[in-house]
């Protein structure tokens, strides 16, 4: 089973995405990290983001085994990650290693911006994750917060609204829901409602129903 999860910064859509593949007993892809590090790797190498040509070495060169997963979380690595992947080489060098992990047995659950609509257009279950851009700006505040960090809820805001603004606008494979994928509206629901409805979305998606 391959179940396919988009949706905007800081939706959620990373945490259902590792508790459904828990769930289902499937194996997770954070495709975010890809973007992430495939942006690290072109500013540690001293050239700037839109540098075409680094940018498709590095994700050419990624290695997933080997990302530092809390470094490739910062604010700045999300804002650098929505530079790289709005040129069409990167995303085409990052296809291949995408589909190759949800063809693998068990299957798996992918999360990001376009796994319905380019990488797994034949996903058995697709699910466009959002919540208002307040809710959001908020629950990134608090996860900032916890991590010991200083968090401007009005800055994270204004960053929040650029980044989908850049990742619904760009030409390729831009940020928006697949035609039959299910919208799973977070902004009043905890992580448990979440998990709640998405696993009711599969199950019934499994069924055969919609
Ligand atoms: O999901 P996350 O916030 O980690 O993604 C960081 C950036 O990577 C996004 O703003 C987006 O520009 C890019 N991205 C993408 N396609 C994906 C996943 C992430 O373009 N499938």
């Amino acid at each position: 089973m391959i179940i396919a999860i988009d949706g905007p910064a800081a939706s959620g859509k990373g945490t259902l995405g590792k508790r459904l593949a828990a769930h289902y007993g499937l194996r997770h892809l954070d495709t975010g990290l890809l973007y992430r590090a495939v942006a690290q790797a072109v500013l540690e190498s001293g050239h700037a983001l839109d540098d075409v040509a680094r940018a498709v070495a590095a994700a050419q060169a990624l290695d997933p085994t080997q990302f530092d997963e809390a470094a490739l979380k910062s604010h700045a690595a999300g804002e650098a990650a929505s530079v790289v992947s709005a040129i069409p080489e990167v995303r085409a060098a990052l296809l291949r290693l995408q589909q190759d992990f949800a063809a693998a047995p068990p299957g798996a659950v992918l999360d990001g911006r376009d796994i319905g609509t380019v990488i797994c257009p034949h996903a058995d279950v697709k699910i466009f994750v959002t919540a208002s851009s307040e809710v959001r700006a908020k629950r990134r505040a608090i996860e900032m917060r916890r991590l010991g960090q200083i968090a401007d809820e009005a800055a994270i805001l204004a960053d929040i609204r650029r980044r989908d603004e850049r990742d619904s606008k760009r030409t390729v494979a831009p940020l928006k829901p697949a035609p039959d994928a299910h919208i799973l509206d977070t902004s009043d629901l905890d992580i448990d409602g979440v998990l709640r409805h998405a696993i009711a979305i599969v199950d019934k998606a499994r069924s055969g129903a919609r």
